[in-house]
């Protein structure tokens, strides 16, 4: 770091925020703080804001925030240092003095720099003479044409110890500097010619945060190949933990005022971000293959202010998305969180996309769970809950998570939810008599606090309430049938075995549960069914218990439905029947809610 910590702070102490960026937006006084029209959106009414005392600006429209320092990054396009002199100058203070050594890195880096550029175009062009067919070839069969290639500066290394090595040696590059850069390998018996580090490999340009190529990725082609994709290794420019794969794009997407985003999205690998940027989802990056770091968070959060985290519904993504609650804990801000979103098991971002397309992936994205109801989803799957001590363990773990958060404001709000949660789900419940069922049937049911509180366990859960209790009461579908088509479900085997249901319900009018059952086992669901069918009880028992009657069921189910639904809630009209909804169903007026639901879905048509 060029700067010490003590020129920084005394930079900081020196101006005023509101100085520095009054210069670039008209700011009026308004209490503690400055407001404006917003510089990064075309705004109408003012919702940026600039605070002296904390130092900082905060824009709601764009979800920007920073100091003055990160504001002349922004608008000036600056890097950091040029922010910091260009402060420094108009401050009047002295420029610390360049330590020799860093000058020396920094120009060597700016070397490196150029010929990482050159190995780019060198590989840019052997994807495109003959030695690339058959990179062509597989890239083609990854769904990537010739104009993506070109868009996402996707290049071919040759398979050959010495091609690249000759290139830029010939173009007057000196060896230690390729080997510095990690394009070439030493070897360890020095009289030996250092070698090419990427050969037969596609391979894909990684920029750091300022848009410099600084590294690279190269993924084997062959299916058994010793590593599937192969990094440049960490260099002086290269700290892999500091850079997102895309970043410099995915931020510029994110900053488009057309981008409605409150955040990048996450995937895991090079191939997903391209998928994604390819179907439009522009603002897209990845770590390069390992969990995220607090440095990449920070990068995440300077682009926005609720970036999505994506992952496999299996148990590795699962772990991979607990791993990263523990990393952003301490980092958490007011209006600086993550939210998680799972992907069917087995697929990633670019399998999805590939196979069922953009709405599919936006799905996903809308349904992406907040970090508090993964935290809880986290600390409720670690250990059984079935006795007093068990629930105790779940409240110390609770706490224990709590005090990872380091910002009093945020943990005390994590605190309240984390804590309401826990007596809502556990805690001493009094008499007072919910709409149909029993006071403990009722518990089987998550709890939606209007929307707050929805994990990817509970929307999973609730889509397994609404199939299984289908399978359990055929008879249901004769007055839910109209809502049931608006369902994305998550799970494509219960979206199949819904319309396995339908199907079968049109052409007989349902008459036996077995042969209903036989029929969905002739569609190749068997599996489905019979898992669906070992959670009996506790759909029973979610839905008013084995005694309760038609319209029971039937408030209970739509209840599960209209808060799945809710969840892609986006209109007035359908808050405004949602609510209505709710009312009816506390009134346990079946036939009104079949009225409701129709009406409401025609709301959806519209
Ligand atoms: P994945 O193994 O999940 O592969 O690696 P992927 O992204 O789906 O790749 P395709 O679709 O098979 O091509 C995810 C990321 O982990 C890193 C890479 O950054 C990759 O994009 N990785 C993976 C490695 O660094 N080395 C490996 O051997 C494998
Ligand atoms: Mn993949």
């Amino acid at each position: 770091m060029r700067f010490g910590e003590n020129f920084l702070d005394e930079l900081k102490a020196r101006i005023r925020p509101s100085d520095v960026i009054g210069k670039y937006v008209k700011l009026k006084r308004q209490g503690r703080e400055f407001a404006g029209l917003s510089p990064f959106t075309n705004e109408k009414t003012p919702s940026f804001f600039v605070n002296d005392e904390k130092g900082f600006y905060h824009c709601f429209s764009s979800g920007k925030h920073g100091d003055a320092i990160s504001f002349l990054m922004e608008v000036d396009g600056l890097a950091f240092p040029e922010a910091v002199e260009k402060l420094a100058r108009d401050a009047g203070m002295e420029m610390p003095k360049a330590d020799p050594d860093a000058e020396r890195q920094a120009a060597r880096n700016k070397v490196a720099i150029n010929w990482m550029d050159a190995a780019q175009t060198f590989f840019q062009k052997s994807l495109r003479r003959d030695v690339g067919t058959e990179a062509r070839e597989y890239l083609q069969s990854r769904g990537l044409t010739g104009e993506d290639a070109q868009r996402f500066g996707i290049g071919f290394a040759p398979d050959s110890f010495n091609a690249l090595r000759e290139e830029l040696i010939q173009q007057g590059a000196k060896t230690e500097v390729l080997i510095e850069a990690g394009l070439l390998i030493e070897p360890d018996d020095k009289s030996r010619q250092p070698w090419d580090r990427f050969r037969n490999r596609i391979m894909f340009p990684i920029h750091d945060p300022r848009g410099r190529l600084i590294a690279f990725g190269g993924r084997a082609m062959e299916k058994d190949a010793k590593a599937k994709y192969l990094n440049s290794p960490e260099t002086s420019l290269f700290h892999k933990g500091r850079v997102l794969y895309r970043y410099p794009e995915g931020r510029k997407a994110l900053s488009n005022p057309k981008n409605s985003a409150r955040g990048l999205i996450v995937a895991e690998g090079y191939m997903d971000v391209i998928a994604l940027a390819k179907y439009g989802f522009e603002n897209a990056v990845a770590p390069l293959g390992t969990a995220l770091t607090e440095d990449q968070l920070e990068l995440l959060w300077r682009a926005g202010p609720e970036p999505i985290l994506c992952f496999d519904g299996d148990k590795a993504g699962i772990r991979a998305a607990y791993r990263s609650i523990e990393r952003a804990l301490p980092l958490l801000r007011p209006g600086q969180s993550i939210r998680f979103a799972v992907l069917p098991e087995g697929q990633d971002p670019d399998d999805l996309l590939r196979q069922a397309g953009r709405n599919a992936m936006e799905t996903v994205l809308e349904r992406a769970v907040p970090l508090v109801d993964m935290l809880w989803q986290r600390e409720v799957q670690a250990a059984p809950l079935s006795t007093p001590e068990d629930k105790a363990g779940l409240k110390d773990r609770i706490y224990a998570a709590l005090r990872e958060i380091t910002h009093d404001n945020v943990r005390d709000q994590y605190k309240t939810a984390l804590l309401k949660r826990f007596n809502d789900e556990f805690g001493y419940q009094s008499g007072r008599k919910s709409f149909g069922g029993s006071k403990r049937s009722r518990k089987y049911i998550p709890a939606n606090q209007k929307g707050e509180m929805n994990a990817g366990a509970i929307i999973a859960g609730r889509e397994k309430l609404i199939i299984g209790a289908i399978l359990e009461w055929p008879d249901l579908l004769d007055h839910v049938d109209d809502s049931l088509f608006a369902f994305k479900f998550s799970d494509s085997h219960f979206a199949r075995l819904l319309t396995a249901v339908l199907s079968y319900q049109r052409r007989t009018n349902m008459v036996e549960k077995s042969e209903l059952y036989s029929h969905i086992e002739a569609e190749g669901l068997g599996t489905t069914l019979k898992s669906l069918r070992k959670d009996r009880r506790l759909i029973i028992a979610a839905m008013g218990g084995s005694d309760a009657d038609l319209a029971t069921r039937l408030a209970f189910w739509n209840a599960e439905a209209e808060a799945l639904l809710g969840n892609n809630q986006v209109d007035d009209a359908r808050e405004d029947a949602r609510s209505r909804m709710a009312d009816t169903i506390r009134e346990d007026n079946a036939e009104g809610l079949k009225k409701l639901m129709r009406a409401s879905r025609r709301n959806r048509q519209n």
